[in-house]
């Protein structure tokens, strides 16, 4: 028998602050009723100030170890997807190891935009399949309000901040990872972008260009094509079919792209795992938030088929199927 990568434990954090369309009609000129119908967003959490990436993720990481039943002490790696890191140097990752007194843990981020987590996760699993004992941390989190330009309605009403952690380990039985597929197509990355605090933008740069950048229509068009594209490459390589999936979770960053992938995929609505509607856009952090959630509602029994895909920025998109 193969070792596969087991998913132990998992766990979530949103910020308290609570965004509302409603606050947001205040602030630019919008309606509760276009957020509502173009995106499926209804609210979102936001973090304050002096609450940083680093303090979500080290919560939702706390969760997941303890559901997980994991020390700190045992982590042999903690790897953490994120495009809003707390700044440049160190990694959120290594703030994390230090924050949770992981002591033998190594420590790395991985930059894969709205697919950081589903990238960490396939790189947890090779180093899981070479090395069975090794327990790995696996963390999505963004702070994206802070990459925000708030006087842009077309943006700042999608995206938002929260983190979500998996803790995983190798297994013996047929239980875990199945398979892992990662895509990217860096031609198209002018169409999603944050171009300040990178070293070709200096921090003088032009105005707004420490915030994100979006062509939404036409990202709106990639995304589609390329999770359905990775979805039907990942449970054919699993050896399934997509009527024996128990659940879809999908990057949440639209409800219209998430209602097109369900038709697309024929599946049922009891399915496909949707959150979009109390979290917003949280990148990296969305995947982790709804397996977090989706794991708690009880919503994954055993021998489940789960698939999860992902879409973002660079553009990179992934797959990923794990029997529960
Ligand atoms: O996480 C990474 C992946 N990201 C995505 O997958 C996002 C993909 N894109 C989208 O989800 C959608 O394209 C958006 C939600 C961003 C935009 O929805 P849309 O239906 O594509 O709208 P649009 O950009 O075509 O804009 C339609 C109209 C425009 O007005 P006009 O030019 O028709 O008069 C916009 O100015 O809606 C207007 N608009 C708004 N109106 C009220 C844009 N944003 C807003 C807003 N409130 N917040």
């Amino acid at each position: 028998m193969t070792t596969r990568t087991k998913i132990l434990g998992t766990g979530s954090f949103v910020p308290e602050k609570v965004l509302t369309n409603k606050d947001l009609e205040t602030m630019i000129d919008t309606s509760d009723e276009w957020i509502t119908t173009r995106t499926g967003i209804k609210e979102r959490h936001i973090a304050q100030d002096g609450e940083n990436n680093s303090d979500l993720a080290v919560k939702a990481a706390r969760a997941a170890l303890e559901m997980a039943q994991v020390e700190p002490e045992e982590l042999d790696l903690i790897i953490v997807g994120t495009l809003t890191p707390d700044m440049p140097m160190p990694s959120v990752a290594c703030l994390v190891q230090h924050a949770l007194g992981a002591r033998k843990a190594g420590a790395m981020d991985v930059s894969a935009t709205c697919s950081g987590f589903l990238y960490s996760l396939s790189v947890a699993d090779k180093f899981v399949r070479c090395s069975p004992d090794m327990k790995i941390l696996v963390i999505g989190s963004e702070v994206l309000s802070r990459r925000t330009n708030w006087q842009d309605r077309t943006t700042c009403v999608l995206f938002a901040d929260g983190a979500g952690a998996a803790v995983v380990s190798g297994s013996q039985g047929d239980e875990g990872i199945v398979s892992t597929h990662l895509h990217a197509d860096g031609s198209l990355w002018e169409l999603l972008t944050i171009r300040g605090h990178g070293t070709a933008y200096p921090l003088d740069g032009k105005k707004g260009c420490q915030y994100i950048e979006m062509q939404g229509r036409d990202v709106f068009k990639h995304a589609v094509k390329a999770l359905e594209s990775v979805a039907f490459e990942a449970v054919d390589a699993s050896g399934w079919t997509m009527e024996e999936l128990d659940l879809l979770i999908a990057h949440q960053a639209n409800i219209r792209i998430l209602e097109h992938l369900r038709e697309r995929l024929s599946l049922p609505k009891d399915k496909v795992f949707i959150n979009i509607h109390k979290y917003g856009n949280t990148s990296a952090a969305s995947i982790p938030i709804a397996l977090d959630e989706a794991n708690r509602q009880g919503r994954l029994r055993p021998g489940d088929k789960l698939l999860m895909i992902s879409f973002g920025g660079g553009f990179t998109w992934a797959g990923v199927t794990v029997k529960w």
